[in-house]
This record gives structure tokens, sequence and C-alpha cells, in this order.
């Protein structure tokens, strides 16, 4: 009895019954095939589907992991320029002391208290806590006190990679905050805050922590830097988009139709990047 069922339960459709001709036998077995064949598609588009989230998870872990992304580029470590000369350091925002904080509050509502207008306050309270979040790095810049750059040294990190260090840092004249996160199922270095002191914009500091942040980006293996910037603050839009090629997102409220304050711009480092955050 038990095998009875089993057997028709497993090919009920290949005894011959006397109306079914060996046409509509072959119809069926074919159609069999392919229902089989979706479903080892489906099966295996799944499982790439899964390989493929596991990679990206992957390498967030891996550049949130890592302590000091300034480390890979000495070179970025220092800017000396236009009567500027300024060193950076790296941070996170659950071990920024308090002063570094209360700067970076100050810093914004200099910079950004204006382009927002009524929205700022709202904007304020959201900033504060996106500034101090585990996942918030930052790149520090800081006045080099003693600009004689015969005082930089070269240390080793607690990772033994070599780095420029100048010992005599002075006061902080701007900062980025950036992220590695996901967006659109792609993982992106997110920029979301790039604010400098007036007296030190308009001399190349910006247009070379940009490119910092790019080599950054693509080190980590992150398939586009994405930020968001205020429609109101024009200098920062023609600075992104004519100066350093940055476009419009697919993902922008604007190219879907919806009227918002900001923009969403990036910039692409793959061809996956460009059809999902580009062309799309
Ligand atoms: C926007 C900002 C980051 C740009 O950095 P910056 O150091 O001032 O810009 P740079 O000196 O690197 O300039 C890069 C290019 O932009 C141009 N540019 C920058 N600021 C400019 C200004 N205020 N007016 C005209 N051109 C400007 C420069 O001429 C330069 O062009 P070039 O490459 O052809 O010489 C900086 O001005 C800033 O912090 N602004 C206030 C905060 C802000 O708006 N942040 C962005 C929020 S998303």
């Amino acid at each position: 009895m038990e095998d009875h069922i089993s057997n028709k339960a497993k090919a009920p459709e290949y005894q011959l019954s006397p109306a079914m001709d060996s046409s509509t036998l072959e119809r069926r077995r074919s159609s069999n095939t392919d229902n089989n064949l979706t479903r080892e598609k489906k099966k295996l588009k799944r499982s790439e589907v899964l390989a493929k989230k596991k990679v990206v998870d992957e390498l967030i872990k891996a550049a949130r992991a890592e302590n000091n992304h300034l480390a890979s580029f000495p070179s970025f470590n220092h800017f000396h320029g236009n009567g500027l000369s300024v060193c950076l350091k790296s941070g996170r925002g659950n071990k920024l002391p308090s002063p570094v904080k209360n700067y970076i509050q100050s810093l914004l509502k200099l910079n950004m208290e204006g382009p927002y207008g009524s929205e700022w306050l709202e904007e304020e309270k959201v900033k504060r806590k996106e500034m101090v979040a585990p996942e918030a790095r930052y790149i520090l810049v800081h006045e080099v006190a003693n600009s004689n750059t015969n005082e930089t040294i070269t240390v080793l990190t607690a990772d033994e990679t070599p780095t420029s260090w100048v010992e005599d840092s002075g006061p902080m004249v701007g900062f980025v905050q950036y992220r590695f996160i996901l967006e659109e199922e792609l993982p992106v270095l997110y920029v979301y805050e790039l604010q400098l002191e007036p007296s030190v914009q308009g001399k190349g500091l910006g247009k070379f922590l940009m490119q910092l942040i790019e080599l950054m980006a693509q080190k980590n293996r992150m398939d586009a830097v994405i930020l968001t910037v205020q429609k109101a603050n024009l200098l920062a839009m023609d600075f992104y988009i004519s100066k350093l090629r940055y476009v419009v997102s697919s993902t922008s409220p604007s190219k879907m139709g919806i009227e918002k304050s900001y923009e969403i711009l990036c910039k692409t480092f793959s061809h996956e990047a460009k059809t999902i955050l580009e062309d799309s």
C-alpha cells in the first residue's frame, strides 16, 4: 500500500492512460523538465544573490573594522599649499573627545544654518546623533602649529603600516565624516559631512580631501562615493558637480519627481554601480 502511494506520488504523469497519446506525454515530459530547470535556475540565482550579499557584507565589515583608514595613504596625511599647512588624523564617532564634538557642532552651525534655513533646528538634532554613532568615521583636519615640514617624522602604527605624523598639530580647521554602508545593495562610502572653516576654504583643501575619500573608497572595494547636498548650497553643488564631476544619482528625490531641498550625488567605480546609481 505504501509502495503504491509513493510511486503514485513520485511519477503519476509517466503512467500512460488509454486517452494519452505519445505527443501529450512528450509535452508533459518537456514541461516537467522546464519546471525543473526554472526551479534550478531560481535556486542558482538565489544562491548567487546570497553569495554576493555575503561578499558585500564582508567588504563593509572589513572596511568598518579598519582602525585607521589614513594609514594606507601616508602622502595624503598632510596638505601644504596656498599658504595653508594642515595634517590629518582619523577618528571614530563614539571616541570623539568632548572638545572635538563641540568644535564639530559649532562648525556645522556656522556653515550649514544658512543653507538649511528653517529646517536647521530639526537637522541639527539629527546631526548631533549622527556625529557620535560608532560607524561614523572621521578625518580630522588640524592646522600644523609648526609648519616646518622637516619636523614631519615617519612612525609605525599598531598594524606596522608606516605613516607620517606631525608631532605638533595645532587647532582643528575642518573635518570629514564618512561611513561604509549599503546603498541599493551596493557597498558604498557615504560622505555625511565635509566641513571647512571659511578661513581655509578655496585653497584646494576640499578637493584634496575628496580625492583621499575616493582613494579610501576604492582601497576598501566600495562601488561608489555618495553624498547629500542642500540645493541652496550653490557653492558646494558647483564644487561637487563642476569641479569633482559628481552626478545627481538616480536615487535622488528630484530624479523620482519628488520635490526636496537636497540632491543625492554620486561617483561610481563599477559598471554595476553606474547602472544602478546613475542610469536607472
Ligand atoms: C565646499 C567645500 C568643502 C569646498 O572645499 P574648498 O577647499 O573650499 O574647495 P577647493 O579650494 O578645493 O576648490 C576646488 C575647486 O572649487 C572651486 N571653489 C571652491 N570654493 C569655491 C568658492 N567659494 N567659490 C568659487 N569657487 C570655489 C575652486 O576654485 C576649485 O576650482 P579649481 O579646481 O578649478 O581650481 C568648502 O568650501 C566648505 O567646507 N564649505 C562649507 C561647508 C559645505 O558647504 N560643505 C559641503 C556640504 S555637502
